[in-house]
């Protein structure tokens, strides 16, 4: 009885552990998605994903920070995808 308390207890701390260890962390794979991947995965979920070149630079910024808010994104990523599709107007 007591061994199996033992390697219960053993068990739980090694799963607490991982997971405080790999909790928070993003994985660089993620991490270092470009501005066009991004793109691609996200601006197409809820309509046609609006091609690099159709607003102008001013508008990219609105269109950034309104769908940052409807797509759930975090700020890189919206700055990473702006600057995507700001960069057929230069
Ligand atoms: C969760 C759904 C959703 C996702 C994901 C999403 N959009 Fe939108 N988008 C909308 C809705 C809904 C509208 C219509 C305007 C409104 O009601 O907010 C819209 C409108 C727009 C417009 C019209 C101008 C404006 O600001 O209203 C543009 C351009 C646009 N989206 C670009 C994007 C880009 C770029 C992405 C990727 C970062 C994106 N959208 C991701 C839901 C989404």
């Amino acid at each position: 009885m007591k061994k199996i308390l033992i390697i219960f207890a053993v068990f739980s701390i090694v799963i607490l552990a991982t997971s405080l260890l790999t909790g928070c962390y993003v994985s660089a794979k993620v991490a270092n998605k470009s501005g066009a991947q991004l793109w691609g995965e996200n601006c197409n979920r809820c309509h046609n994903a609006p091609a690099p070149g159709e607003l102008n630079n001013d508008n990219w910024d609105i269109v950034g920070t309104h769908m940052q808010i409807r797509a759930n994104l975090t700020k890189t990523d919206v700055e990473k995808i702006t600057d995507f599709l700001k960069s057929a107007n230069n």
